[in-house]
């Protein structure tokens, strides 16, 4: 330990030390405190590189009315040459999600590429059996890399290991990847696409441990498939970053036994192992208790660190030099629209499925699940917010505009904010109990929650901070103190909040700013800075250091 980091940490004082050996909090910079008002010691990391944007990814699913009315409406008014709605356009390049997850999920499971390509009159309709709807197949690949370039996001692509064979995947490797002069590579470039769309990153598959999953696997089956594909793909393109399937969720019964038999088969030829997770107000995983919901982006950490402790173990079996970066490449709030007519398209062609609405409260845990990615970031290269438009998503399409759903704003500011690197945060809050009793196994925990959840990030290239606050308790102030040891805000240029009385209150088309930042008077700069946060609330500042 280096002095200056002993110095940080004695910093804490007694009810830091107190805790050091016996919490899963103090794991990740908390400690209890019976003081209500909460400090923060805040100060460059010792080691280590700005964090990965992709972190902050999304995903779009050709699902409902993600892809179609979402993004792409011939004919609309709002539509431009290409049939890309313009409006769409505008928001998604404003919120700067700089990677993008397509075209599945559960629907690449049974995806064939090929019929996504080509001249459009010449597509087929098929019956998209993930969610029993109709594809025309007039928005595929090329226009989604068209489409990425267009809003500044880089695309992360999906292959289907479900009906789809090794070789089809390493093929849609060659068609998107290859310069010229073989099959695959020549077939995109007479579909009009001269130049590689030179794609990265790729997920190997979606939920394959999943009964719902088109083509379900077991574990050992679904690594060797894995390998087998991804060192073909390695022949095509060396620069490949590539993802392998992990458990879909920690309710899974094969959770992390699933993950490890995977990394056995496949360690050596994959970079990533994906996460999955959504998380719900409901009875089986909160008690329909909102201080137990808020307190859930904490589940979201153990989750990473069960995960990473999986692929290390592999690492050490397979005595590899390479250490696995993690793609929690699902996350959300998801719980009212899944079940019934809000999963079945019932053969329509963009159906009204998954339009989940979200309030307030919702909104306050999307900015947990930011801190906690954030605090992670040294160990979850890629994250997508699942989704992005219409389907579980930030941003809602009707026939005339977008609107802007509460949960838009946390994962926005994070996107316009934290930039640079993470900074090394020792915090000490009130905390409040906790109880497994009658709660589903993987949330069923007895512990203490710090009542307030925060994150800071440095970017030295234009000298500014943010710091990203979480305040979960549902009825009073809370103060935190922000103690800058080795570098010093010298002017606040944002500070906002989200707040309310109603925790349930969501916006529409009609009321579009019912929940919307609101601004927040600061501390003045310095290296002490006492925030007021307002009960149930999510607040950022972007602080000048220079
Ligand atoms: O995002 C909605 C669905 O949730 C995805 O298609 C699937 O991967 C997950 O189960």
């Amino acid at each position: 330990m280096t002095p200056s980091r002993r110095r940080f940490l004695a910093g804490l004082g007694s009810a830091g030390a107190a805790l050091a050996t016996s919490s899963w909090l103090d794991a990740i910079g908390y400690a209890q405190t019976a003081r209500r008002a909460a400090r923060a010691l805040i100060q460059q990391p010792g080691v280590g590189a700005d964090f990965d944007r992709r972190v902050l990814g999304a995903f779009l699913e050709h699902l409902g009315r993600a892809v179609y009315t979402g993004v792409y409406q011939p004919g609309s008014p709002l539509a431009d040459s290409k049939g890309f709605r313009t409006d769409v356009v505008r928001e998604v390049k404003e919120l700067g999600a700089p990677i993008i997850r397509y075209p599945g999920g559960n629907f690449v499971s049974g995806y064939n590429w090929l019929d996504g390509v080509g001249p459009k009159e010449q597509r087929p309709t098929v019956l998209e059996r993930a969610w029993n709807s109709m594809e025309t197949n007039q928005f595929g690949t090329n226009e989604f890399v068209e489409w990425c370039r267009m809003v500044g996001s880089e695309p992360l692509l999906g292959m289907n290991f479900g009906t789809g064979t090794a070789e089809m995947a390493v093929a849609y490797v060659e068609y998107c990847n290859l310069e010229r002069g073989t099959k695959w590579s020549d077939l995109r470039r007479s579909h009009g696409y001269e130049k590689p769309h030179n794609v990265r990153y790729w997920c190997l598959g979606n939920e394959m441990d999943g009964p719902w999953q088109i083509g379900q696997m077991q574990a050992r089956e679904y690594g060797r498939k894995a390998r087998d594909a991804a060192r073909q793909m390695r022949v095509i393109d060396g620069n490949l970053q590539l993802i392998a399937c992990g458990s879909s969720g920690t309710n899974m019964p094969q959770y992390l036994i699933w993950d490890r038999e995977v990394l056995e088969e496949c360690y050596d030829q994959v970079d990533g192992i994906s996460l999955h997770a959504y998380y719900g107000n409901t009875q089986a995983l909160t008690r329909n208790s909102t201080a137990r919901y808020l307190a859930m982006n904490l589940d979201m950490d153990r989750q990473i660190r069960e995960i990473a402790a999986v692929c290390d173990y592999v690492q050490g079996l397979r005595k590899s030099s390479k250490r696995l970066w993690l793609s929690f490449d699902e996350w959300n709030v998801w719980y009212r629209a899944r079940s019934g007519d809000a999963v079945n398209g019932r053969r329509q062609f963009a159906p009204k499925l998954l339009e989940e609405v979200y309030n307030l409260e919702d909104a306050l845990l999307v900015g947990g699940f930011v801190n906690t990615l954030l605090r992670n970031a040294e160990r979850v290269r890629v994250g997508c917010l699942a989704q992005l438009i219409n389907v579980i998503a930030p941003l809602v399409t009707n026939d005339t505009g977008v609107l802007r759903q509460s949960t838009f704003f946390p994962y926005a500011w994070a996107l316009r904010y934290a930039r640079g690197r993470v900074l090394d945060m020792r915090v000490e809050s009130d905390t409040y109990p906790i109880t497994a009793a009658g709660l589903q196994a993987d949330f069923a925990r007895n512990d203490q929650v710090p009542f307030v959840d925060l994150v800071a990030t440095l970017d030295s290239q234009n000298g500014q901070a943010c710091v990203l606050m979480l305040n979960r308790d549902l009825e009073g102030e809370r103060e935190i103190a922000l103690e800058w040891r080795d570098v010093t805000p010298t002017r606040v240029l944002t500070c906002e909040t989200l707040t309310g009385q109603d925790l349930k209150a969501f916006n529409t088309f009609e009321q579009p700013k019912r929940v919307a930042p609101q601004r927040l008077e600061p501390p003045a700069a310095g290296a002490r800075m006492t925030f007021k946060l307002p009960p149930r609330s999510y607040t950022v500042a972007q602080l000048a250091t220079m």
